[in-house]
């Protein structure tokens, strides 16, 4: 049934209505288990949910609508590997590349037993190329060329973890079609000591595509010669990549979405980074969360309190953004990875059949590392006429040992959830806060591969169970595809100067854009 064609979704447009006076701060003066009933652990994770505009009656009811909307069905039907995909008959199973090997021995067996098989032997000849490359002492400089989810997540990830990356390599990650980007990181290589990887599911994007090509002419103008050696690729398109004259091609399957895939062959710059040992455990944080989103009743499941909490802030309160703090500075491309991650995943605005919604998806995520925001923008988050809900990201252990600058660190992450809840009365208005601010608080032990595997996956799965509540597929991404259709006539045009046909804003600009 859809959302808010059911009880529960009336009953919470009641409660939501009944709740507008709901403070944080009386909250916690009436429940001094307040704390203590919404915190949970989750594998590698603690949330603390209490500072969010929720009581019990609000989870209860959030709860009542993710069963009344088929949540667990529809879960379920994912980690069998049905066509959940509906748009695009595919099944979604980024959650198989994280499964140990032997699983689906037994009962489930025969569908996944095979896709499993095929990619143990991938994420084995993977790593095992990842070795090779760590051990290649001649290989100093890896360029990963990719755009979107082939590059968001691997990039992301090899800054989180630079604490367990190989000394005597370099990184870098090659996105964006603009030539400045790849101009910039080839002045400071050698053919010689550089690996390319380009990484795209497709093998088509335009970006990708432009960057490999002038990648390779750059490479063979060095006198560089074996590209065998010095490309690989990551893809499901392996025809395409070997028609580029890449050999060295590591594949994955359809059932990978993009900016699910880091998983995956996509995965190889994180591996070669830190290594096969730690790239298992990458995988096994991530499965340990795939676990506790399967087999942890509702009100325990951490996924699905916080994609339930996503709901009732959007549709319910119409908060329609949301803001990402981590409070460590290897995480500070994580923002960036969640902005795909959901909004490309949630940001429709039709139903699985194709009907139009009269409510809204996906917020709008954005965010900077703490403490830098608070110096820019959390003064709207303390005294804006908006309410944003902010999300904390903190690391227990440091890796370092300015222990003063953690501790630092760490006070001023609870300082920001605690302000924005108590707020500060001054009569004069200017030094006024209001207070009753929501916030989430994740905290981890330590940033290790297992912990971010397991942090990412919670991540994926909030964003399913919002996606699922809301009845629409998270899977595509038909909404990037007509920009890329415009961007291919404009480019003719720009080379041709034809303008016919064209709204005259669009002309005018293109007129000023050519050279000479
Ligand atoms: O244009 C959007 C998109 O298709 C993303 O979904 C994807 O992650 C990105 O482009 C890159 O695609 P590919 O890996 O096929 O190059």
């Amino acid at each position: 049934m859809r959302c808010d064609q059911t009880p529960a979704w009336k009953a919470l447009t009641a409660h939501a209505s009944a709740a507008t006076g709901f403070d944080l701060r009386v909250a916690f003066a009436q429940d001094d288990r307040r704390a203590q009933r919404l915190s949970q652990n989750a594998p590698h994770v603690f949330a603390d949910l209490s500072k969010n505009h929720v009581d019990a009656d609000t989870e209860a009811l959030l709860q009542a609508l993710a069963r009344q909307t088929g949540l667990c069905a529809h879960r379920d039907a994912m980690f069998r590997g049905e066509h959940i995909n509906t748009t695009e008959d595919r099944a979604v199973m980024h959650w198989l590349l994280r499964q140990p090997e032997g699983a689906f021995g037994g009962a489930l067996g025969g569908a996944l037993a095979e896709p499993l098989a095929l990619v143990q032997a991938t994420l084995s000849s993977m790593l095992a190329y990842a070795e090779t490359i760590r051990a290649d002492a001649q290989i100093t400089d890896v360029v990963n060329i990719g755009i979107g989810g082939s590059d968001l997540g691997p990039q992301m990830a090899v800054l989180a973890l630079q604490d367990f990356v190989i000394p005597g390599k370099r990184f870098h990650f090659v996105s964006n079609v603009d030539g400045h980007e790849l101009a910039a990181v080839l002045k400071g290589l050698r053919a010689e000591h550089t690996l390319f990887l380009i990484a795209s599911k497709t093998f088509t994007t335009i970006e990708t595509m432009t960057n490999a090509r002038s990648a390779l002419a750059w490479f063979q103008a060095q006198g560089g010669a074996d590209v065998a050696r010095h490309f690989a690729a990551l893809t499901t398109n392996v025809a395409a990549a070997a028609e580029f004259g890449i050999r060295t091609t590591f594949g994955f399957w359809d059932w990978v979405g993009g900016r699910y895939s880091m998983w995956s062959a996509i995965g190889l710059p994180v591996a070669i980074a830190i290594g096969a040992p730690g790239f298992r455990d990458f995988l096994a944080g991530a499965h340990a969360m795939d676990q506790h989103f399967q087999t942890a009743p509702l009100e325990a499941n951490l996924p699905v309190r916080l994609g339930l909490l996503d709901v009732w802030y959007r549709n319910f309160l119409n908060y329609t953004s949301r803001s990402i703090a981590p409070y460590h500075s290897a995480l500070r491309r994580l923002p960036a990875y969640l902005q795909q991650l959901e909004m490309e995943s949630n940001g429709k605005r039709v139903d699985r059949n194709g009907q139009a919604l009269p409510y809204g998806t996906s917020p709008v995520l954005w965010g900077e590392p703490g403490t830098n925001g608070q110096h820019a923008y959390f003064q709207m988050l303390h005294q804006g006429t908006d309410v944003v809900p902010l999300e904390l990201i903190a690391v227990k252990k440091p890796s370092h040992h300015l222990v003063d600058h953690h501790e630092l660190l760490l006070a001023n992450a609870i300082a920001q959830a605690q302000a924005l809840m108590v707020g500060k009365a001054d009569e004069g208005g200017h030094q006024h806060f209001t207070g009753n601010r929501p916030s989430t608080f994740l905290l981890l032990d330590e940033l290790t591969p297992a912990s971010l595997g397991a942090l990412i996956a919670l991540q994926e799965h909030r964003v399913f169970v919002s996606g699922s509540v809301w009845g629409i597929n998270s899977f595509d991404q038909w909404g990037v595809e007509l920009g890329k259709v415009l961007a291919k006539d404009i480019h003719a045009r720009i080379l041709s100067g034809d303008v016919h046909g064209l709204d005259a804003s669009s002309a005018g600009l293109l007129q000023r854009v050519r050279p000479g």
